[in-house]
């Protein structure tokens, strides 16, 4: 009889600072991987070929599609969520922002947008508002408009480095 390969592997990775290890099929992707085995669904499934957006999350602190990458892919990596943003009940700063400029209504897109910032403000602490807008360009939100998302991030930016 002719062995069939294996198509599970043995993934563990570091999300928001706990590891999560799961025997998973080879092709699940890092945001399924992300919803179930890590019980996560803030990261949410769109269009799941890479142009929504909303599946965005960091990996080794590079935003990252978590629709184009397999979970195996990661294995080892550190992982940022959305749900890693807050501490506890309290939002951080750039959140605060968002709830506080209108910056959403369903909510879907946000979490990839918060997380795509997230890193902008990292990389660029005082980002300009064309900064802002190209980043953004990443993200598809059929809600807001954009302008709201705009003035949140601007807001965000003018209280300061520190997000928490
Ligand atoms: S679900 Fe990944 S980019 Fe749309
Ligand atoms: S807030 Fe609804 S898709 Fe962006």
């Amino acid at each position: 009889m002719i062995a069939m390969p294996s198509h599970t592997a043995t993934v563990a990775m570091e999300v928001n600072d706990t590891t999560v290890a799961a025997a998973v099929e080879t092709r699940t992707s890092l945001a399924e991987f992300l919803r179930v085995q890590a019980g996560l669904t803030g990261t949410k499934l769109g269009c799941e070929h890479g142009v929504c957006g909303a599946c965005t999350v960091l990996v080794d602190d590079e935003p990252t599609r978590g629709c184009l990458v397999f979970a195996a892919q990661v294995d080892g990596k550190k992982v940022r969520t959305v749900e890693g943003l807050a501490d506890g009940r309290a939002l951080n700063r750039l959140q605060q922002a968002f709830h506080e400029n209108f910056g959403l209504q369903c909510g879907f897109c946000t979490g990839g947008i918060l997380m795509s910032m997230t890193s902008l403000m990292e990389k660029e602490p005082n980002p300009s508002r064309e900064q802002i807008v190209e980043w953004l360009s990443g993200h598809l939100c059929r809600c807001t408009g954009y302008e709201t998302i705009i003035n949140a991030v601007l807001a965000a930016v003018a209280g300061g480095e520190d997000l928490r």
